[in-house]
C-alpha cells in the first residue's frame, strides 16, 4: 500500500512542538473525564494492533485500555518475537504490509533502534512508537511531561534530575526531547560512568540552548531540584554482565534520599523499578510514579484519537 504523508505517526519526541503538546495535554485532560463517565464508543469499529517484540506490561496494556475506553476493538500479539511470522524469517516491512490491511492503527514496540521509522516508511496506517530498543520511547515521554504539568503546575523554569541508565534508557532520551520544547529548563544528567547521556542527546540539547549539567553525585543535586526521575538499569541491554554490575545498585531513592529533596519535590519513574526506588518511598505524597502510569491511559487515549482522526 502507497505510504501516505497525512499520516499521524509518533515515531520520536522531537516531532512534537510546544502548542502541539500544548494541544495534547488538554485532550488528555479531556480523557480523564471520558474515562470517568465510563468511556465513549467515538472509535466503535475501529482496530488498533499492538505488535510487542519486547516485553511491557503499562504501555501495552493502556494502550490496549484506551483503545477500549473509546469503544475501538484490539487485535495483537504481546511475544511478536517468537509468535508472529518474524520467528520464520518474515521481515519487519512485510509483517507491517500485512497487518496495514487488518486494522486502522499499529502500536509496536521493537529491539531495534529506528524499527518503527522502518515500520512507517511502509504503513498505510500510523504508526506509534511503543518503544525501539535503546531509541526512543515517545509516549512515556509524553506521560511524564503531563504528569510534570499536572504535579507542578507546568513545565517553564523546572529543574529535573534524570537519573539512572541514561545510555541504554529510552525514557530519558525522549523526555529530554520533549523538554527542550519549554523555558529555563535545568537537566540534571545523573548516572553510572559507563551508562551517561549519549552525545546525540546532548548535542540537540546544546542546539536548542537547553542547560544540562553531567554528575555521578545525586546526593548533592537531590535537595535542589523540581522532578527526580529515577530510571531502571537495562540490564537486558547490557553487552557483558560485568559492565551491568559496574553499573547496578548506585543510586537508591529511600528515604534517606527523599529528606534531602525539597518538599515540593516529586519523584518519577517509567517503572518497573527493581530495587531502585525502596517501597518505604511509595507512601511519601512525592512519590508521584504510580499517578504517573496512571497519566500514561490519558496521553494513550488522546493519541489514538488524534491519529484515527487524522486518517
Ligand atoms: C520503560 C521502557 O520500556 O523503556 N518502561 C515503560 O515503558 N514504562 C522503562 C524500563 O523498561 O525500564
Amino acid at each position: 500500500m502507497a505510504v501516505q504523508d497525512k499520516l499521524y505517526h509518533v515515531l520520536g519526541a522531537k516531532q512534537f512542538s510546544r502548542s502541539e503538546l500544548e494541544e495534547l495535554f488538554a485532550a488528555s485532560r479531556a480523557m480523564e473525564d471520558v474515562v470517568r463517565a465510563g468511556g465513549d464508543r467515538r472509535h466503535a469499529g475501529r482496530i488498533m494492533t499492538t505488535l510487542f517484540f519486547e516485553a511491557s506490561t503499562r504501555t501495552r496494556l493502556s494502550f490496549e485500555s484506551a483503545m477500549n475506553r473509546l469503544g475501538g476493538s484490539v487485535i495483537g500479539t504481546e511475544n511478536a518475537a517468537q509468535f508472529s511470522s518474524a520467528i520464520k524469517g518474515e521481515t519487519l516491512e512485510d509483517t507491517i504490509r500485512i497487518i496495514t490491511g487488518y486494522s486502522d492503527l499499529i502500536v509496536m514496540r521493537h529491539t531495534e533502534i529506528g524499527a518503527a521509522k522502518r515500520a512507517a516508511a511502509v504503513s498505510g496506517v500510523p504508526v506509534l512508537n511503543a518503544g525501539d530498543g535503546a531509541g526512543e520511547h515517545p509516549t512515556q515521554a509524553l506521560l511524564d511531561a503531563y504528569t510534570i504539568q499536572k504535579e507542578c503546575g507546568g513545565l517553564d523554569g523546572l529543574s529535573i534530575a534524570m537519573v539512572g541508565d541514561l545510555a541504554y534508557g529510552r525514557t530519558v532520551h525522549s523526555l529530554s526531547y520533549i523538554l527542550a520544547n519549554f523555558k529555563d529548563v535545568k537537566i540534571y544528567y545523573i548516572s553510572p560512568e559507563n551508562v551517561p547521556i549519549p552525545p546525540s542527546v546532548k548535542h540537540y540539547m546544546d542546539d536548542k540552548g537547553v542547560r544540562y549539567e553531567e554528575t555521578t553525585d545525586l546526593n548533592a543535586v537531590a535537595g535542589s531540584v523540581d522532578v527526580l526521575y529515577q530510571t531502571r538499569i537495562q540490564k537486558e541491554r547490557f553487552p557483558s554482565p560485568e559492565e551491568y554490575d559496574k553499573a547496578a545498585g548506585q543510586y537508591i531513592v529511600d528515604a534517606e534520599l527523599m529528606s534531602r529533596m525539597r518538599r515540593d519535590a516529586i519523584v518519577l519513574h517509567p517503572l518497573p523499578r527493581a530495587g531502585e526506588i525502596a517501597e518505604e518511598v511509595d507512601a511519601d505524597p512525592r512519590a508521584a510514579y504510580f499517578r504517573q502510569a496512571q497519566n500514561g491511559l490519558y496521553i494513550r487515549m488522546a493519541l489514538i484519537d488524534r491519529a484515527l482522526q487524522a486518517e
